[in-house]
C-alpha cells in the first residue's frame, strides 16, 4: 500500500483526507480558507497531534494566501492565525505548528511554505525514528514473541504526516515479524479505533481485533496482552501526559498487571512550558457525541452529557516514553502490582 498522506500542500490548498468519511470511503478536501480549516479541526476531518500540528504550520500559508485574495489587513490576518491555533486546546502540535511558522509571515510566502515543508518532514523522520526506538525498548523488555498489543485511539499514518507513533511501533514490530495480534480499542464517542485504526491495519495485513473501550483493562487483566502502546497530544514537563479519553484508564490496568504501558508521540508533542498534567487544558465536546448514536438520540432527553475528549495519565503510569531522541522510563522504580501479569483465562 502506497503510504498515506493526511496532510499535504497542493500549491495553492491544503489537502486533507477527510477522516469523518473512513473507512468507507477515501476523499479529499482541498482547504483554500480559514474559516474551512477550523471547521476541519473542529471535526476532526483532520485529527491527530502531530497531523495537527503539519495543518496549522500550513494553515499560516493558507491565511496568508486568502489575505492577500480578500485584502485583509495584518490584524486580520492575526486574528486568523489565532482562531487556527486555538481550534482545538489539548494537543500542543497545533498552537505549535502555527508558532513556528508565523515569525516568517515577513518573509513571504515562499519562506512560510518551506518552514511548514519542514514541519512535515522533521514529522515523518520523527516517527521511523520513534518506531524504531519503540520496537528495541519492547523487544528488550518483553519476552513473550509473538507479541500482543494493545492500542487506544489512531496514531498511524493517519495522525501525522506519515506512518505513525504508536501504530508506527506496531508497524515496525510487524516487519520484524514479531506482532501476534493488535487489540484495537474502538475508542468512543469518534470510534478513531474502529475507524482508523483497524482501517490502517487491515490495509497493513497486521491481525487485530476491534474491542469496546469498556473491555480493554478486562482483556490486560486475563493476561491477553504483552504491552500496551498508545500516542500523545501534550507531554507535560513532568511526563504527565494527556491522550484520547481512555487512556488512563488502560495504564491502570497495566500497572495493576504488570504489562508495560509505553507512550510514543514526537518531541514536538512535549511542553516544556506546561508543568504538569493538571495543567493541560482538556477539550471538551459537544454532548451530542456521547448522547447520541449515528445522529439519533439514544439517552433519555432529559440526560446530560459529559464529553472530555482527552484523559491525563500520570507520568508514574508509564513505563517508557518513546520520541525520537531515545526512550525515558518516567515509571522507573515503581514496583509492578504483579510482574509478569497472569497467564490467559
Ligand atoms: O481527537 P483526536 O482524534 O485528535 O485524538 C487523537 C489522539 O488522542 C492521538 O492518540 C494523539 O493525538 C496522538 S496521534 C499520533
Amino acid at each position: 500500500m502506497t503510504e498515506l498522506q493526511a496532510v499535504s500542500w497542493t500549491g495553492d490548498a491544503l489537502r486533507l483526507i477527510d477522516q469523518t468519511l473512513l473507512p468507507h470511503r477515501l476523499e479529499h478536501l482541498e482547504i483554500r480558507e480559514v474559516d474551512a480549516l477550523v471547521d476541519a479541526i473542529v471535526r476532526l476531518a483532520v485529527r491527530g497531534a502531530p497531523a495537527l500540528g503539519v495543518a496549522g504550520a500550513y494553515g499560516v500559508a493558507l491565511a496568508m494566501l486568502q489575505a492577500e485574495r480578500e485584502g485583509w489587513d495584518r490584524a486580520r490576518l492575526e486574528a486568523a492565525l489565532e482562531r487556527i491555533r486555538t481550534a482545538r486546546p489539548t494537543a500542543v502540535n497545533l498552537a505549535g505548528g502555527v508558532d513556528r511558522v508565523r515569525p516568517l509571515v515577513d518573509a513571504g510566502l515562499a519562506a512560510v511554505l518551506e518552514e511548514a515543508g519542514r514541519v512535515l518532514e522533521e514529522d515523518v523522520a520523527a516517527n521511523r525514528a520513534i518506531g524504531v526506538h519503540g520496537a528495541q525498548w519492547i523487544c528488550a523488555r518483553v519476552p513473550r514473541r509473538p507479541l500482543r498489543i494493545l492500542t487506544h485511539c489512531n496514531t498511524g499514518a493517519l495522525a501525522t504526516a506519515g506512518w505513525g507513533t504508536a501504530l508506527g511501533v506496531v508497524r515496525e514490530l510487524h516487519a520484524r515479524g514479531l506482532v501476534e495480534v493488535v487489540y484495537a480499542d474502538e475508542t468512543r464517542p469518534l470510534l478513531q479505533g474502529s475507524r482508523l485504526t483497524a482501517w490502517e491495519l487491515a490495509h497493513e495485513g497486521i491481525p487485530h481485533y476491534v474491542l469496546a473501550d469498556g473491555a480493554a483493562a478486562g482483556t490486560i487483566l486475563r493476561g491477553l496482552v504483552d504491552v500496551a502502546i498508545i500516542g500523545a497530544d501534550r507531554i507535560a514537563a513532568n511526563g504527565d501526559t494527556a491522550n484520547k479519553i481512555g487512556s488512563v484508564g488502560v495504564a491502570l490496568a497495566c500497572a495493576d498487571a504488570g504489562v508495560p504501558f509505553v507512550v510514543a508521540a514526537p518531541w514536538s508533542t512535549v511542553d516544556l512550558a506546561t508543568a504538569t498534567g493538571a495543567d493541560i487544558p482538556i477539550e471538551s465536546r459537544a454532548e451530542e457525541e456521547v448522547l447520541c448514536w449515528q445522529g439519533v438520540r439514544v439517552a433519555p432527553e432529559g440526560s446530560r452529557g459529559l464529553n472530555p475528549a482527552f484523559d491525563v495519565t500520570p507520568a508514574r503510569l508509564i513505563d517508557a516514553l518513546v520520541t525520537e531522541r531515545g526512550v525515558l522510563e518516567p515509571a522507573h522504580g515503581r514496583t509492578p502490582a504483579r510482574p509478569g501479569g497472569r497467564e490467559a483465562l
